[in-house]
């Protein structure tokens, strides 16, 4: 039986979950493949911390140009994370003829092109399904099964550390501080937690999602990307009363040859589908013209989760090999020469439900002050509350509009936020009403 050499790099959570997986599923992978397929190196900075999982003698090295020179190597692993070292190793592992299975969203979302074009010229292969949504097999679906779709939209639960930590915030009243602690001990958030909690991680996710429903380039910085650091209890409190859950929420829409691509909290009606996944669970939600909608959720980070996906791509990726059809589909789905560049609509522009909560003097005539900036900014009210839930000198008043324009709404927040009579600076958080 031929035989397949893979090499991994990084031997950190999700590694460590590879290592598991060639081990104790050897007897699936030898009945599923039809080549061998062994792990003949680790490359990692600590060779001596252990790992809880067995590695032969020699197998691990500090040395990680030794494995992409090796002509004996065919597929290297890159589980380091991060912009680099790791770009330079990977377009080094293609340049030496080899495929590259990869995890690496913050990578993908802002080099993607260099290395599909790398691979694409070199003719491997590059697989990541494990970089967006852990365990949902949302890469090879969008580019494989439902690549004769036009897409109309893509909504996503996209980050499980924040997905986590809204769950237990909502369902347990727990402390966000606590909460993200925890999800680091369970090996879910990134090496660094701020690219979770402040919506990067989710945005590299979604742009990686976009470049492949679109066939377009994504220029990171121009996706509005907003994290969970300010969702208070009260506003958790709010939502429910209101009947809504908050979510870390990804949200890209076609919309007239532009796309919008946004990441932020927001609320979704109770009951919906959406709304109702929870703890570390990702979801993705894809309209396609022929598909209609299609909604895959599981686990979205964790070692078993994300190595599982890593796993798939590596079988992928050996059976190409076994029969010289590596770089036989386009690693961003398109072929070069139809990649094109859509732009993105500016966030002023959107149109959303909003609510908003403002922290106002229990005085006379304050609600009609808020009222009517927001009625001189053509701002309808849907629903209003005003309670007698005092903090310091104020108490809370929550206003759900109807479907508004965001440059409306910020230009009267900036007003309303003028006013002597309102305290801290007020909270906005967009209401998805429908998904389609
Ligand atoms: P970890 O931080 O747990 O592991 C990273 C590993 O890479 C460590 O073993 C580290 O070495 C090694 N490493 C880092 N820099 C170098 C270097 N310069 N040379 C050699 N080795 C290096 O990360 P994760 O396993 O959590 O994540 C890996 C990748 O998978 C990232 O891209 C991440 O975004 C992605 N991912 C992670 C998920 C998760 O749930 N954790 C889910 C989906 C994707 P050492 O330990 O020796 O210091
Ligand atoms: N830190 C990421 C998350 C890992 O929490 O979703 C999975 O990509």
């Amino acid at each position: 039986m031929k035989q397949i050499k893979a090499a991994l790099l990084g031997f950190g959570t999700v590694g460590t979950g590879v290592v598991k997986a060639f081990a104790d599923n050897a007897d699936l992978l030898r009945q599923r493949l039809d080549a061998e397929v062994v792990l003949t190196r680790i490359a990692t900075r600590d060779i001596e911390r252990s790992r809880g999982v067995e590695v032969a003698p020699g197998v691990l090295t500090q040395d990680v140009d030794s494995i992409l020179v090796d002509p004996d190597i065919d597929l290297v692993i890159e589980l380091m994370g991060g912009y680099e070292p790791a770009r330079t190793y990977i377009l080094k592992a293609i340049a030496h003829g080899k495929d590259v299975v990869t995890a690496n969203k913050a990578l993908l979302a802002l080099h993607g092109p260099e290395i599909f074009e790398a691979a694409r010229k070199a003719g491997v292969d590059v697989f990541y399904e494990a970089a967006v949504a852990g365990a949902i097999p949302v890469i090879t679906a969008i580019r494989e099964n439902l690549g004769v779709n036009r897409f109309q939209s893509v909504f996503g639960i996209l980050n499980g550390t924040c997905n986590y930590i809204l769950t237990r915030m909502t369902d347990e009243g727990a402390d966000f501080a606590e909460v993200l602690e925890d999800a680091q001990t369970q090996g879910y958030a990134e090496a660094d937690p701020t690219f979770d909690v402040e919506g990067i991680d989710a945005a590299h996710k979604l742009s990686v999602l976009i470049s492949l429903c679109f066939g377009t380039p994504v220029d990171f910085d121009q996706i509005y990307t907003e994290g969970i650091g300010a969702i208070s209890a009260l506003d958790i409190q709010f939502a429910r009363e209101f009947g809504y859950k908050i979510k870390l929420l990804a949200i890209c829409k076609e919309d007239g040859g532009r796309i919008e691509a946004r990441v932020h909290p927001t609320m979704l009606p109770q009951g919906h589908p959406l709304s109702d996944v929870d703890g570390v669970f990702n979801a993705v939600r894809i309209m396609g013209d022929f598909s209609g909608p299609i909604m895959l959720s599981g686990r979205g980070a964790g070692m078993e989760a994300t190595a599982g996906a890593v796993m798939g791509d590596v079988m992928a990726a050996v059976r190409n090999r076994h029969r010289d059809a590596s770089g036989r589909s386009p690693a961003c789905g398109y072929r070069s020469d139809a990649i094109r560049s859509l732009d993105i609509k500016p966030m002023d522009e959107i149109q959303s439900h909003y609510y908003l909560r403002f922290m106002a003097r229990d005085q006379p005539g304050v609600l009609g002050q808020i009222a009517g900036i927001l009625g001189g900014e053509g701002i309808g009210i849907a629903r209003m509350i005003q309670t007698e839930r005092h903090v310091e000198n104020t108490v809370p008043v929550v206003i759900l509009t109807h479907d508004t324009c965001e440059a409306n709404i910020r230009a009267a927040l900036a007003q309303i936020d003028a006013l002597d009579v309102v305290g801290e600076p007020s909270r906005l958080i967009r209401i998805e009403a429908s998904l389609d």
